[in-house]
């Protein structure tokens, strides 16, 4: 067991920027000196001294043999990466400074090569895209469970897996989010077994999870259900800065090595100081104080779904509602997932109002809910303050018009179960000659785009897959309903492989 108290990198920070030194290196501020005064007074002056490079004293991310080894092993044992031998001699953490992004892009990197498949569920991260561009890998694309009723995409089936697998038996790896933005866990146990069954590795994608392995209320983290390898943006749920994630592995069947030189492709190299120090920190809150915290972020999530279960016209999504579904195996219940169609408002305008005049704001407005984080970092006046807006947004809401709120996602299910690849590779997409036409010229075609919708942020089109009518029927419609669409300048043209 290691002395889970210490702090090594924000120690060392802290005494690196109080030292007295004329300072000849980056960044060009030095330590705030030359900082602008609106900037000085927005971070502070102790915020710029702090930011500082990689002084011998505070190691180096891609080599780390001192403070940043030292925090990453911290890491390693308190997140549970800490090897399958019980050693974390040879470290299994990595912190990142380029979001879970840097982290997806690298697994990828690690795992699959040019025309290798990957098994990757449809609701994939534009993350996960980018890893497929930049490694040449193919997608062999798995749709999650789609509950109509609910209007949520749901966990990835393990016999959606095993029948894609068995479809595909020379696939490198299988990707999985898990879980979901709206907290929704699948079966990460009986996926790793059957992954491990064909000698592949399970990579999951658990951007939004980096706190499952400090409450035994939580669902549980990735790593103890045999995942890899696994990617978590510490900066979402917990006390890390933006940008701040980490990635952990377990066992033998990720290449440390390759995975080491993917991270140098993805990452900067003037990782910033601040961030790292925030992973530091995160880990050493959570390791020592992280059950209490969460323990009352749970009750503090448990009293709102109470009390806006109560508000009429809302519908707050529980774990009974998901769990009923074969793709589900748990929900995280810090996550507060809220129908309010039953308002008569897509969830983009009740995201507006609660925003703009209610004092209210949620991470992801979608057509029929809004997603909360419920985190360490909310207080009981935050409790409060959500409950009575909600409550007077039904007010204001009282004999509104019913939109319809739900637009089919037929992207989403038209990919069920066909484990298609796509006509051509995301990145000879990326890479091939495109012209752009119209959008009834476009039906047939080879996209060169990653389309998605937000809400969800789930690509509609791939790059490389071939342009149907009912994906661009479901752009049309999430952008009537006040949703934008990223990806070139569909829906009305598209950027197609000439
Ligand atoms: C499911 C999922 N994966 C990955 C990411 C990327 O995380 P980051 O913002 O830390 O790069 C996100 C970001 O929203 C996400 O929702």
């Amino acid at each position: 067991m290691l002395d889970q108290s210490q702090t090594p990198v924000l120690s060392a920070l802290q005494t690196s920027s109080q030292r007295l030194h004329a300072a000849f290196y980056a960044p060009g501020h030095k330590r705030g000196q030359g900082a602008s005064s609106p900037l000085i007074d927005l971070l502070g002056e102790k915020a710029l001294a702090a930011d500082l490079p990689e002084l011998p004293e505070l190691d180096n991310l891609f080599a780390p043999e001192g403070v940043i080894r030292a925090a990453q092993e911290l890491a390693a044992e308190a997140f549970g990466a800490d090897g399958l031998e019980g050693t974390v001699s040879n470290h299994r953490t990595y912190f990142l400074t380029n979001g879970s992004t840097c982290g997806i892009e690298a697994a990828i990197l690690a795992t699959c090569g040019p025309g290798d498949k990957i098994i990757v569920p449809r609701n994939a991260h534009r993350s996960v895209i980018a890893g497929l561009v930049l490694s040449g890998a193919m997608p062999v694309f798995v749709a999650p469970e789609y509950s109509a009723e609910l209007g949520l995409v749901l966990g990835v089936k393990q016999e959606d897996v095993a029948a894609a697998l068995a479809q595909h038996p020379d696939t490198r790896a299988v990707l999985l989010v898990s879980p979901t933005y709206h907290g929704i866990c699948s079966d990460v146990g009986a996926i790793a077994a059957i992954a491990h069954h064909h000698g592949i590795p399970l990579l999951i994608d658990e951007a939004h999870g980096p706190h499952f392995a400090f409450h035994p209320d939580l669902p549980t983290p990735a790593l103890a259900l045999g995942a890899d390898l696994v990617v978590q943006s510490t900066h979402k749920v917990l006390g890390a800065l933006s940008q701040a994630a980490m990635l952990h592995t377990r066992g033998n069947r990720i290449d440390q090595s390759r995975l080491q030189a993917a991270l140098q492709l993805t990452q900067s190299t003037s990782p910033n100081s601040l961030l790292l120090a925030s992973l530091d920190a995160a880990r050493h809150q959570m390791a020592t104080e992280g059950k209490v915290l969460l323990a009352d972020t749970l009750a503090l999530a448990q009293q709102m779904r109470t009390e806006l279960a109560t508000i009429p016209g809302l519908r707050v999504i529980d774990k009974p509602a998901v769990t009923a579904f074969s793709s589900v195996s748990d929900l995280d219940l810090t996550r507060l997932t809220i129908d309010v169609s039953g308002l008569g408002l897509t969830g983009l305008e009740a995201d507006e109002m609660l925003h703009e005049e209610l004092g209210v704001t949620v991470e992801l407005p979608e057509l029929r809910h809004l997603t909360l984080i419920v985190s360490i970092g909310n207080t009981d006046q935050d409790r409060q303050r959500c409950v009575a807006g909600f409550g007077s947004l039904a007010e204001k809401a009282k004999g509104q018009i019913s939109v319809a709120a739900c637009v089919q996602l037929g992207a989403l299910k038209g990919a069920d179960s066909s484990f298609t690849l796509p006509q051509v590779s995301p990145r000879e997409a990326f890479f091939a000659p495109t012209e752009t036409v119209e959008a009834e010229a476009a039906v047939g075609r080879i996209s060169a785009d990653t389309i998605s919708a937000y809400p969800p942020g789930i690509p509609t089109i791939v790059a490389g897959e071939v342009i149907g009518t009912g994906a661009i029927a479901h752009l049309v419609a999430i952008k009537q309903q006040g949703g934008y669409v990223t990806g070139g300048n569909a829906p009305e043209v598209f950027r197609v492989l000439a």
